[in-house]
């Protein structure tokens, strides 16, 4: 029988987003989650690591944990505890990991998922692209084994954490310009849909009212963020990252168009920008399909409907 399931890497840096995304992953059975990879960014190594570790023991998830590189290529770390917490991922208590991260660091478990995996694996980042872009120059031959990078990061009009660069793009800039480069299909969940891609108060409720271990912690790890965000005025809680994973489980709730987009790595304001090429003035063909619209209502239920499956999932 041929195996339909996407073979995948999670690279993230949870972050409650990131632990969303990676909850309606396992839960779609879409995938072959061949490894966990934690990046630096929204806290520290150390503790996206521990994070993943305590992600993979709430919802199930048995595979190879790594903790990725400590720092950005070019800069220093940095991170994001005004969104996140102090842990990274405050908010509902977490079990305890049930198994170590594996030696080494991630680079060297995507080379080898990458390597033994009979087809080509897309790799679902969520956080700074370090660990991708350290993937892409120590390992250049694997580069054809890649198959898409499903992408969370940037935005095609507007930056959140400066008016012109996105967080996860602004962290490591340098990682980012060698992913968007490398030839490697990119399908990229911007701000301009993650930010319409808004999770309202009363489906947090949905969520709740499911009533497993899996959809009270979501339902918390929504509270948390909410808080956050709505001090800055919106009137739910983006969901950015599990953007990047529902476009390959539901592309069908977004509006997608192919566009060349550059990063932008130097400039007194615009370090971390990602730049469309619409006109097609820089004469490149497409190097992204990006998401540019997404039918919210269609989003949310789809989401909802993923966090209550663990009912079965775990039973
Ligand atoms: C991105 O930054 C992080 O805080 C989130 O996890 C998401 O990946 C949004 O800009
Ligand atoms: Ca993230």
């Amino acid at each position: 029988m041929v195996n339909e399931r996407i073979p995948v890497i999670l690279d993230g840096d949870p972050g409650h987003d990131d632990a969303i995304a990676w909850t309606i992953a396992h839960a779609s059975g879409k995938f072959d989650i061949l490894a966990v990879c934690a990046a630096a960014g929204n806290q520290t190594v150390e503790k996206t690591t521990y994070n993943a570790l305590r992600v993979c023991a709430l919802i199930g998830l048995n595979v190879p944990v790594a903790s990725g590189c400590p720092k950005p290529l070019m800069t220093e770390l940095k991170i994001a505890p005004s969104v996140h917490g102090e842990s990274g991922l405050d908010g509902p208590p977490l079990p305890e990991p049930v198994f170590e991260p594996v030696e080494g660091r991630s680079v060297e478990l995507m080379a080898k998922v990458i390597r033994e995996c009979d087809r080509p694996v897309t790799i679902v980042s969520t956080g700074p692209m370090t660990n991708t872009a350290a993937l892409l120059l120590a390992y250049p031959e694997l580069k054809s084994r890649i198959a898409r990078i499903s992408m969370m990061g940037g935005g095609l009009r507007n930056g959140n954490w400066t008016p012109a660069a996105e967080f996860n793009i602004l962290v490591d800039p340098e990682a980012a310009k060698i992913v968007f480069e490398s030839g490697v299909p990119i399908t990229m969940a911007g701000l301009d849909v993650t930010e319409k891609a808004l999770i309202l108060p009363e489906d947090f409720e949905r969520i709740r009212a499911q009533g497993t271990p899996v959809s009270k912690v979501v339902a918390e790890w929504l509270d948390f963020f909410y808080t956050y965000h709505k001090s800055l005025g919106y009137d739910g809680a983006p969901m950015h990252d599990p953007c990047a994973v529902m476009a390959l489980i539901h592309p069908e709730v977004f509006t997608m168009k192919d566009v060349y987009v550059r990063i932008e790595t130097c400039g007194d304001y615009c370090r971390g920008a990602t730049i469309p090429d619409w006109n097609g003035r820089w004469g490149h063909t497409p190097n992204v399909t990006a998401l540019v619209d997404v039918d919210r209502r269609a989003f949310c239920d789809r989401l909802v409907e993923l966090i209550g499956r663990y009912r079965e999932v775990l039973a």
